[in-house]
């Protein structure tokens, strides 16, 4: 029987069991990309040191191109019985450029490659959602834009509370989903170092260039401690928080595409590309896409309280626990770049219901706490006294089955004498939606000043990314 090329002591062929539970190529085989460059980023320096001659690393570099374009066409399936996806590159290397492919694991374990394989692989997903980020973003501002002077009942405890405008509201999530960018830039910023030529956990006595392959494969230079590189996993830790706020806030805001796409609010229609119908009842158009995204977000959180327990307990450096990192990282990544594809599709193609929104300011009194504001400082009463003041004018429009904002002077003045005829005209819903003219408001004016001011920080983000 040959021997397992990475297995000197072990004589017996693993048990099929040992391989199911131990062989991570079924998952990690999606790495093969960023195993192939990295080995060739240490193949050259390599030669570059003299440690191997040029004559191989010809050899290798050539046999790793080949090695790609095989599993690129499907020619080198990669599933089959190797142990992962670092091992059957280097097994088919070898079938193709023989002994020259045997020298490529010199001055390297699998412990600084597979680190170096996914911290690639998470800094890449890193950019690439902080890239979708910014692609909805700009099409939820394109949607307040259009929307800045929409009056929509503004709420708390999901109660009307005061009206602001359908734009407002959008730019909230805008203001979150911006936060979202910056973790997902900073993260790469931070775990941009590599960690090839740590080798199994104590560096080499080969004379490896660790800069060298640093600045091949684009990281910012080499980590500071061999120890740490190999068994640090900060980086997926990250990824994973990163995905999950994210995912709480595209939760957050499909949880409200939900409940304004019911027949009670009526404020918005997704379009028929993203609603689906029932079985039974004809009539039905259910809001899939968003309680999809709502529902996937709980997988989101469980991946990174699965990574966090792995870590916890285990001592330095590499312990395979750690292969346990992989499976939850590509599902989150998966689950983020397909729910922000999806969610930007389905915000340019809502149709907003203007009159159903400013028809729901109609109820519920929006503009009381105007009235209370203004008899404080037209009137010079106390805010206390106000408040009861107004608490009484809307019993009373209540009990004639109004809105406040449709009472009229003279029924106004009936409940306090105080009152006087100018009151009126603050509690009009969209004068009160404009009065909140504070720095951050819901007035349309601040509205717009809100969204120039992405507008010009998506210019920014945009220009630095290009410069990069
Ligand atoms: N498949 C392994 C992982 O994902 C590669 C590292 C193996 N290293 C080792 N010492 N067994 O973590």
């Amino acid at each position: 029987m040959a021997k397992k090329i990475a297995s000197a002591r072990i004589d017996t062929e693993s048990s099929q069991l040992l391989k199911e539970l131990n062989n991570s190529l079924p998952f990690d085989r999606v790495l093969y990309k960023e195993d192939i460059e990295g080995s060739k980023a240490h193949a050259y320096m390599l030669k570059e040191q003299g440690i191997i001659s040029a004559d191989d690393y010809d050899r290798i570099r050539s046999g790793l191109d080949t090695v790609l374009e095989e599993i690129e066409s499907g020619k080198f399936s990669l599933d089959g019985d190797d142990e992962d996806i670092h091992m059957a590159i280097e097994r088919r290397l070898t079938e193709i450029v023989g002994d020259a492919g045997k020298r490529l694991h010199t001055a390297r374990s699998r412990n600084d490659q597979v680190a170096l394989d996914f911290r690639l692989f998470v800094l890449r997903h890193d950019e690439e959602i902080a890239n979708l980020v910014l692609d909805l973003i700009e099409s939820l501002i394109e949607v307040a834009e259009k929307n800045s002077s929409v009056l929509m009942p503004g709420m708390t405890h999901l109660q009307h509370a005061q009206p602001i405008n359908f734009g407002y509201h959008m730019m909230a999530y805008v203001s979150m989903f911006m936060r979202d960018y910056e973790r997902f830039i900073e993260s790469k910023e931070r775990n941009n170092f590599s960690p090839l030529g740590c080798a199994a956990l104590a560096g080499t006595p080969h004379p490896v260039d660790r800069r060298l392959t640093s600045s091949m494969l684009g990281f910012k230079a080499p980590t500071l401690n061999c120890l740490d590189s190999v068994s640090d996993r900060d980086f997926a830790l990250e990824i994973l928080f990163n995905i999950a706020t994210l995912m709480m806030h595209i939760s957050r805001l499909s949880e409200e595409f939900i409940l304004w796409s019911t027949s009670e609010f009526g404020f918005i229609r997704l379009s028929d590309k993203h609603a689906t119908g029932s079985s039974i009842m004809p009539q039905k158009k259910n809001p899939d896409v968003p309680e999809l995204l709502r529902g996937k977000t709980g997988r989101t959180y469980g991946n990174l309280m699965s990574l966090f327990t792995v870590m916890k307990g285990l001592p330095l450096a590499y312990n395979k626990d750690t292969q346990e990192d992989k499976e939850g990282v590509f599902d989150s990544v998966r689950t983020a770049e397909l729910s922000l594809r999806v969610l930007k599709e389905m915000v340019e193609e809502m149709e907003v219901n203007k009159e159903a929104m400013e028809r729901a300011c109609n109820k519920g009194h929006l503009s009381a706490t105007d009235l209370a504001d203004y008899l404080v400082k037209n009137i010079g009463l106390p805010f206390r006294d106000a408040y009861h003041i107004v608490g009484n004018v809307v019993n009373y429009a209540e009990e004639l089955g109004k809105d406040i904002s449709q009472l009229t002077p003279q029924e106004l003045k009936s409940v306090d004498s105080r009152i006087d005829e100018s009151a009126c005209k603050v509690l009009d819903n969209r004068k009160s939606m404009d009065a909140r003219d504070s720095e951050g408001g819901t007035s349309t004016r601040r509205t717009l000043e809100q969204i120039d001011a992405v507008k010009r920080w998506l210019n920014r983000q945009k220009n630095a990314r290009k410069r990069e």
